[in-house]
């Protein structure tokens, strides 16, 4: 069997970005992949496209196995254009029967590419479409992460389909997770989810319990990005229930940004109370921390302590624009508090508390702030500030696992 065959019959057709590194604001440092997937049947079926740039790595790839034109049916789960931004040149190259999506993914296919003559044949969930020996089950998941995304299981293999769900930005020439070190996946489906999906928690939730009820076979999980999931199935199944809760570790990050380092002394104060409770701390200066990367923190950290300096009556902008992008991603269930350093009008911790409510984390304490240079007593207020949060934390881990 070819090292791209899901099963047989089943190809892996997609392309490895080597080189993106930037994923509209999200840091993809290991580059990532296209999946699209070739179904050899009755009816041939393409799964998924590709990033517009990358068509003739798909093309390329489709041709090893069948002339293009033999497709019959191309299924779009998902019209964001890392996927779909080939789609316009893939339908004139293969001209299929019909071009399936869900409700929501005709809508958006016409507002992205205006072709009202394209043969849609629209499925909604728990719709079949046979294709000779294999059914194709469908399963709208809106909102995970666009309106028009789903999943596609075929059923006979046992293999779903989940577009982005479950993906990690993970450029490899293997295909499977048994071919990558554990953690190295799990790392980068963490920060997949911690920057794309978890203000879906809600939903995700909703979605693992609905996959859990229709009772599938699942043999393996094929997301768009990344490797295929078919040894560690449970794991990463496992992982996304506990992201979704919203389950954190022991562990407190201190997140800040400083201008003559008056609000760093706070910080590492802050941290020395968490040590002396002997809960782990993480240092996090936003100068040398990408925002993608602080988010994959957040999401198993169990307290936020967020430090700046007040500047022209606001904060660092590092900071805001770090707040805005978090704010956004809607994290929950964490205790946060507010530190900072001021010359004169002093906003800092005002607007750092402003924003803790506005995510409708758990406001712990009114903030710290310090005129210009912290006092031996200030930093005692820090290191008394992390202690007590430290406790807190470690009694919630408490509760969470009792
Ligand atoms: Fe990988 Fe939502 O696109």
């Amino acid at each position: 069997m070819d090292h791209r065959e899901l099963a047989k019959g089943i190809h892996w057709v997609g392309a490895i970005d080597w080189d993106v590194r930037d994923f509209h604001g999200y840091s993809t440092l290991a580059g990532t992949t296209y999946n699209a997937f070739l179904i050899i049947d009755e009816k041939v079926t393409l799964i998924d496209t590709v990033k517009r740039s990358h068509l003739d790595d798909l093309m390329f790839h489709v041709r090893e196995i069948i002339d293009p034109e033999k497709i019959d049916y191309l299924v779009v789960n998902h019209v964001e254009l890392d996927h779909a931004g080939s789609l316009a040149e893939v339908m004139d190259a293969i001209k299929p029967e019909k071009l399936i999506c869900s409700p929501m993914g005709e809508k958006a296919i016409l507002d992205h590419f205006h072709r009202e003559d394209w043969p849609y044949e629209v499925v909604k969930s728990g719709d079949t479409i046979s294709i000779g020996e294999r059914t194709l089950y469908f399963l709208e998941t809106r909102m995970l992460h666009w309106p028009d995304s789903m999943f596609t299981y075929a059923m006979e293999d046992g293999i779903l389909f989940t577009s982005d769900a479950f993906g990690q930005h993970l450029a490899t020439s293997e295909r499977f997770d048994d071919q990558v070190p554990l953690s190295v996946i799990m790392d980068q489906a963490a920060k997949y989810y911690a920057n794309i999906l978890y203000l879906y928690n809600p939903l995700i939730r909703k979605l693992l319990a609905k996959v859990g009820e229709m009772n599938l076979d699942i043999k393996m999980i094929a997301p768009d990005h990344g490797v295929i999931f078919r040894k560690h199935i449970d794991d990463i199944l496992h992982a996304y229930d506990d992201w979704s809760r919203g389950k954190f570790d022991e562990k407190a990050l201190i997140i800040y940004d400083t201008m003559w380092h008056s609000t760093e002394k706070m910080a590492v104060a802050i941290a020395r109370g968490f040590e002396q409770e002997g809960v782990f701390t993480e240092m996090i200066n936003l100068k040398v921390h990408h925002r993608s990367d602080v988010m994959t923190k957040v999401l198993k950290a169990g307290a936020l302590v967020l430090g700046s300096p007040t500047l022209n009556n606001g904060l660092l902008p590092r900071m805001a624009g770090f707040l805005m992008y978090m704010r956004g991603l809607k994290p929950q269930n964490k205790l946060a508090a507010s530190f900072g350093s001021f010359g004169w009008s002093g906003e800092c911790v005002k607007l750092l508390n402003q924003s803790i409510e506005d995510m409708k984390l758990e406001l712990f304490d009114e903030g710290l702030r310090v005129k210009y240079v912290p006092t031996d007593a200030d930093l005692d207020s820090c290191v008394d500030l992390g202690r007590r949060m430290g406790k807190a934390i470690r009694e919630r881990k408490q509760e969470q696992d009792d």
